[in-house]
């Protein structure tokens, strides 16, 4: 974390990779983001994935091994568990803390064989050894494809299509492009929590690399680029100063940016052409009657 930090900070334009959002209290805020009246995306997916639970537990089916990238609090994943019947669930996340509690309440609500997996998802992992027979299906829910570059989240797709191997089955959840004006809502709430969520990363690398953010030195700015079709997150400097980062000063100018996170938006044929390309076909394209959010079902080929 610390080599990455510093690498992005040394940047003529400063960057933090948005995965050092989830610490402890960056999963709770995030959380609390879900639910917020702005942030149509969680409510819009979750209604999608009832409205079309049995067609997708038919396309999960029974006796798999369900493995979900960045399974947070494992709350999407209990649709999917009431639907169908899996021989094995294993929730991947960064979080540890978080990763482990949600494990402990599937394992007691479905009365399943749950393997937590503490791993950065965005890199190739390994399965734990009791699953490793069992024929996978991959979940990855609430548009975090979204927070990929374009061509990291291709090289995600080709590592996922490789995971669940020929006949293995994908669910994914992806925010499509929209008003700029409902985008720009979601990332800006009134109640600043987002402006919190974004703050709270300096905190994170305060505590785990050694370093001293005041993070009451940064505002928070989300707007979207509609030409990138992507949202993008900055904290900027309220004052010119100098940060501290694991024995590397960091100098702020007044008025400068660190970017912090892209969210990308996708068209529904721009992503199955995506999807394609990785090495899936796409058996189902669900969405809202808005067209805000989609569901696909893809099978690797
Ligand atoms: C996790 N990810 C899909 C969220 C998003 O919408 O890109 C993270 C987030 N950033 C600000 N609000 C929510």
């Amino acid at each position: 974390m610390a080599r990455d930090v510093l690498r992005g900070l040394c940047l003529p334009a400063k960057a933090i990779p948005p995965k050092y959002f989830y610490d402890e209290r960056g999963s709770l805020l995030f959380e609390r983001i879900t639910a917020l009246p702005e942030y149509y995306l969680t409510r819009t997916e979750v209604g999608i994935l009832r409205a079309n639970r049995t067609a997708l537990a038919e396309a999960v089916g029974d006796g798999g091994c369900l493995i979900e990238y960045g399974s947070g609090a494992s709350v999407k994943v209990r649709l999917l568990l009431d639907a169908c019947r899996p021989a094995a669930y294993v929730p991947v996340d960064i979080s540890r803390e978080h990763l482990m509690q949600a494990a402990r309440t599937i394992h007691d609500d479905y009365e399943l064989p749950v393997y937590p997996t503490c791993a950065d998802y965005s890199a190739p992992f390994t399965l734990p050894e009791p699953v490793q027979e069992l024929r996978r299906v991959a979940f990855f829910p609430g548009s975090s494809i979204g927070n990929f570059d374009p061509a990291e989240a291709d090289a995600f797709l080709r590592g996922v299509a490789e995971v669940v191997g020929s006949g293995g089955a994908f669910a994914i959840g992806v925010d499509t492009k929209k008003d700029p004006a409902v985008l720009h809502r979601a990332y800006n709430d009134s109640a600043g929590v987002t402006a919190d969520f974004n703050r709270n990363v300096l905190s994170h690398i305060n505590a785990t690399v050694g370093a001293d953010f005041d993070p009451t030195a940064f505002t928070h700015e989300a707007i979207y680029n509609e030409a990138a079709g992507r949202i993008e997150m900055y904290l900027i400097a309220t004052r010119a100063h100098t940060v501290t980062v694991a024995g590397t000063p960091i100098p702020f100018t007044k008025g400068e940016r660190l970017h912090t996170e892209n969210s990308y938006k996708y068209d529904p044929d721009e992503f199955v052409a995506k999807a394609e390309r990785a090495g899936f076909d796409c058996v189902h394209l669900w969405q809202d009657p808005e067209g805000h959010f989609m569901v696909l079902a893809l099978r690797a080929r």
